[in-house]
């Protein structure tokens, strides 16, 4: 038996890559908001659907830069209240109980508590920035949890707390799952 999934929900099926927490900075001012849209386009290219009337696109837009941390399930409130909250209404940090350390390459900040953080670079692709609110990036630092990241690969085995967040809908997330193999032979 199979159920038909409604057009405007068809995304949900494909739609479990991490959650990102998307970070920028301005003026001198951060911010950071969760973002599911995001997805690699190259090796070190990457898209991110920001919408054009979060605080965060017009900060990336105005400094050409931005931050992508991947969080935790120990972070999925957070995550949530980035997500539900603007920062053009205070200091989301503050409110999602977020730190943050110094990034290499960008001035946006890196979130603490994560176990992946992109640096990135946007890319003048206007059109698609306009048409679908669609921002493209070169990835220009990569960092992650050595404890977790090992050979080149994931592995979240017997470290539950640091396994990825994957968005389903609302508040409801799934957390990255075990490692299966296929036969190489
Ligand atoms: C789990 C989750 C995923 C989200 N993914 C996206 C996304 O991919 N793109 C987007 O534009 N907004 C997304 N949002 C909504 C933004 O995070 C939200 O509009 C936020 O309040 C914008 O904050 P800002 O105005 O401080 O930039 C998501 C929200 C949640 C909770």
């Amino acid at each position: 038996m199979r159920v038909q999934v409604p057009l405007e929900k068809a995304y949900r099926l494909i739609n479990h890559g991490p959650a990102t927490l998307v970070t920028s900075k301005a003026d001198g001012r951060a911010n950071v908001m969760a973002a599911a849209w995001v997805s690699p386009l190259d090796s070190a290219l990457v898209s991110a659907v920001i919408s054009n009337d979060s605080l965060t696109r017009e900060f990336i837009e105005r400094s050409g830069e931005f931050a992508l941390s991947l969080p935790t399930v120990g972070l999925v409130d957070a995550v949530y209240r980035s997500g539900s909250l603007s920062g053009r209404d205070g200091d989301k940090f503050a409110a999602a109980g977020l730190a943050t350390f110094p990034a290499s390459k960008v001035a946006a900040p890196l979130i603490e508590g994560c176990v992946g953080w992109l640096e990135c670079r946007l890319r003048d692709e206007s059109r698609a920035r306009e048409k679908y609110d669609l921002l493209i990036a070169d990835v220009v630092a990569a960092w992650a949890d050595a404890t977790v990241y090992r050979d080149g690969q994931w592995r979240f085995e017997g470290q539950p707390d640091k396994r990825t967040l994957h968005h389903v809908s609302k508040g409801v997330f799934l957390a990255s799952g075990e490692v299966v193999e296929a036969s190489t032979d």
